[in-house]
C-alpha cells in the first residue's frame, strides 16, 4: 500500500511529518505493508496536510489530516476527497511548470526520469549552443522573477558574449509577499531546476551554476542541497553531463535575509561576498556579471519551465497563453482567501475568475476591496478592473503589473490609506541606500502619508510629486516601482485618504 504525505513546509507547518509519522507506526503496529512516501504539495493549502492513498491504481485524497486521523484512515473510514486529480481546482489547472510537484518523490532521480525528467536534457545535448538559445526564444518564455523579460533573448547575449567563463545564476531569493512558487518547485521537484540550469549551461557556454537561495527556506536549501549532490552522482552534473563530454556544476549559496538581494545586481554583489548594494546598469550582468563574467540570471521559474519546452517542444509552450505571454503562469494565490495556493494556468484567465471562483472570493465572506498582484511594488487592483486578463501588456495597460504572479486579496475591511504606509514604509526598511529618490524619499513618503491621515489634506499633492520623483529618479525598481502601490491605492480608493481627515475633524 502507497500513502504520499507532503514534505512540503507549508504541509510541515499544518502537521504534515506529524502525520507521517503516525501512518509509519500505527501501520507497523498492524503489521500492514504501507510504504509512506514524501511528496511535494498539490497547491491546494486548504487541505494540507494533504494525504493520498492508492487505490485500484488511483491517488485518493484525504485532508486536511491530523494524526488523530490516521487509525480512521488506515480503517477505510475517513471521508474522502475523490481522486485527486479530479479535484477542481486541481483539474482547471494546466500545469507544465509545476507537472511533477506534488506527484513525484521529490529526490527520487528515477521517479523523475519516469515522469518525462530528463528527457529535455537529453533532446538539449544533441543541439549547438544557438540552437538551444533558439528554442527558448520561440517557446516565448518571458522570466517570471518580475520583469517579464524574453528569456531567449537573454541567454543570446550571454552565448554571444567572449569570455573564458559564464556562469548561470539562479534568484531563488522569492522576497515577494504572498509568493512560494519557488519553494515550491525547490522542495516538490528540485531535479526540474537542476536539468533547467544544465540546459541553460549548455545553451550559453557556462560551466557553473548558483542557486542564492534565501536564509528563510531552510526546507528548500536541504532539499536542493540533497538534490544537487544525487544529480551529480548520476552524471546529470560534473564534468560530463550524461556522456555529452560537455561540463556543468552548481552548487547553492544562502543569502542572508535583504529583499533588494532579489535584484539581481545587489544578488550578484551579495553572491561575490560584498554588501548587497544594486549596480547601475550597463554593463548589463548578461555581459559582466557573477566576478566580472558573463552570466544568466533568472527565476527559478524560468529555469525550472525549460525542461518541459525541450521535452515537449517550444511551439508546444508557445501553443498556451495570450499575445505576447506564452505559456503558463503559476499563479500563488494568498491572503483573505477560501482557496489559496498555487494554480497553475495558461496566461489570459481575467483576474476576477481567479478571485471569485478559483480562490472562492474572501475567507471572511466580505466583499472582495482591492487585490495585490506582484508582490509589495505591485498596484492594488480594484473589482472594476476584475476582467483584466493575466497577461504582461494587459495588466499593464490597467496600470499593474503581473511580476512573480503573487496575488493578495483583501476585504473591505482593510484600510487602504495603511497599506499605502505599509508600502512607503517597506521600502524605507529594504532600501539598499544607493539612491536619494528611494533612501530619502521613502522616509519622506511614510511622513506624508502620515499628514494625510492627521487630516492634511494637502498633503496629497506633496505624495504625489514625490511618488513621480521616486518612479522617475530611483536607480532600480524597489525606488522606482513603490509608486504603483500607493498611487493605485489613492487613486482607486480616495475615500481612505479622505476619511482619514474627517475621523481628525
Ligand atoms: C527589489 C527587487 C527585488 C527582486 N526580487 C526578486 C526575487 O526575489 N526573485 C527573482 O527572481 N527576481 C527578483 N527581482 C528581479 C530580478 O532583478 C531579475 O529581474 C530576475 O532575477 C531575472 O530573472 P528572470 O528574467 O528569470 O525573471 C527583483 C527585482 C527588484 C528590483
Ligand atoms: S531604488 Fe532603492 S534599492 Fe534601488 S538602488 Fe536606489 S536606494 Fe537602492
Amino acid at each position: 500500500m502507497k500513502i504520499w504525505v507532503p514534505l512540503d513546509s507549508a504541509a510541515k507547518a499544518l502537521g504534515a511529518d506529524e502525520v507521517a509519522g503516525a501512518i509509519a507506526s500505527e501501520a507497523a503496529a498492524r503489521g500492514l505493508d504501507v510504504q509512506v512516501i514524501r511528496n511535494g504539495s498539490r497547491g491546494m493549502i486548504w487541505l494540507e496536510p494533504l494525504v493520498e492513498v492508492e487505490q485500484d491504481g488511483v491517488r485518493v485524497g484525504y485532508g486536511p489530516v491530523s494524526a488523530e486521523d490516521v487509525p480512521a484512515l488506515l480503517d477505510g473510514k475517513l471521508a474522502s476527497l475523490g481522486p485527486v486529480d479530479a479535484i477542481p481546482f486541481y483539474a482547471k489547472q494546466t500545469r507544465l511548470t509545476f507537472a511533477r510537484v506534488g506527484v513525484i518523490d521529490p529526490l527520487d532521480l528515477a521517479d523523475y526520469e519516469a515522469h518525462g525528467g530528463l528527457a529535455g536534457l537529453r533532446r538539449a545535448i544533441a543541439m549547438s549552443g544557438a540552437e538551444i538559445v533558439k528554442e527558448v526564444t520561440e517557446s516565448g518564455l518571458r522570466g517570471r522573477g518580475g520583469a517579464g523579460f524574453p528569456t531567449g533573448i537573454k541567454w543570446n547575449t550571454v552565448l554571444g558574449a567572449e569570455a573564458d567563463q559564464k556562469y548561470i545564476v539562479c534568484n531563488a531569493d522569492e522576497g515577494d509577499s504572498g509568493t512560494f512558487a519557488d519553494r515550491m518547485v525547490m522542495e516538490g521537484d528540485p531535479f526540474s531546476l537542476i536539468e533547467g540550469m544544465a540546459i541553460a549551461g549548455l545553451g550559453v557556454g557556462a560551466t557553473r551554476g548558483y542557486v542564492y537561495l534565501r536564509s528563510e527556506y531552510p526546507d528548500a536549501i536541504v532539499v536542493m542541497e540533497e538534490a544537487v549532490r544525487r544529480a551529480r552522482a548520476a552524471g546529470v552534473l560534473g564534468t560530463d553531463v550524461l556522456g555529452s563530454g560537455k561540463g556543468f556544476d552548481m552548487e547553492i549559496r544562502v543569502g542572508a535575509g535583504a529583499y533588494v538581494c532579489g535584484e539581481e545586481t545587489s544578488l550578484l554583489n551579495s553572491l561575490e561576498g560584498k554588501r548587497g548594494i544594486v549596480r547601475a546598469k550597463p554593463p548589463l550582468p548578461a555581459l559582466e556579471g557573477f566576478l566580472g563574467k558573463p552570466t544568466v540570471v533568472n527565476n527559478v521559474l524560468s529555469l525550472a519551465t525549460v525542461p518541459v519546452i525541450f521535452e515537449k517542444g517550444a511551439a508546444h509552450y508557445a501553443g498556451f497563453g495570450l499575445g505576447r505571454s506564452k505559456g503558463t503562469m503559476p499563479i500563488q494565490i494568498a491572503g483573505n482567501v477560501k482557496f489559496g495556493g498555487l494554480f497553475e494556468t495558461a496566461f489570459g484567465m481575467p483576474l476576477g475568475e481567479l478571485v471569485n471562483e478559483v480562490a472562492g472570493g474572501t475567507a471572511s465572506g466580505r466583499p472582495v476591496k482591492a487585490v495585490q498582484v506582484g508582490g509589495p511594488l505591485g498596484a492594488y487592483l480594484h473589482p472594476d478592473q476584475f476582467d483584466t486578463p493575466f497577461g504582461y501588456e494587459e495588466f499593464d495597460k490597467a496600470g499593474g503589473l503581473i511580476g512573480h504572479a503573487g496575488v493578495v486579496i483583501f476585504d473591505d475591511s482593510a484600510d487602504m490609506l495603511k497599506m499605502a504606509r505599509f508600502a512607503m514604509e517597506f521600502c524605507a526598511v529594504e532600501s539598499c541606500g544607493k539612491c536619494t529618490p528611494c533612501r530619502i524619499g521613502a522616509v519622506r513618503g511614510v511622513e506624508t502619508i502620515d499628514r494625510i491621515a492627521e487630516g492634511d489634506a494637502s498633503a496629497i499633492g506633496l505624495l504625489t510629486d514625490l511618488c513621480e520623483t521616486m518612479k522617475e529618479g530611483s536607480l532600480c525598481a524597489l525606488g522606482g516601482f513603490t509608486p504603483f502601490p500607493v498611487m493605485s491605492a489613492l487613486r482607486h480608493f480616495p475615500d481612505d485618504f479622505a476619511r482619514q481627515k474627517e475621523a481628525a475633524e
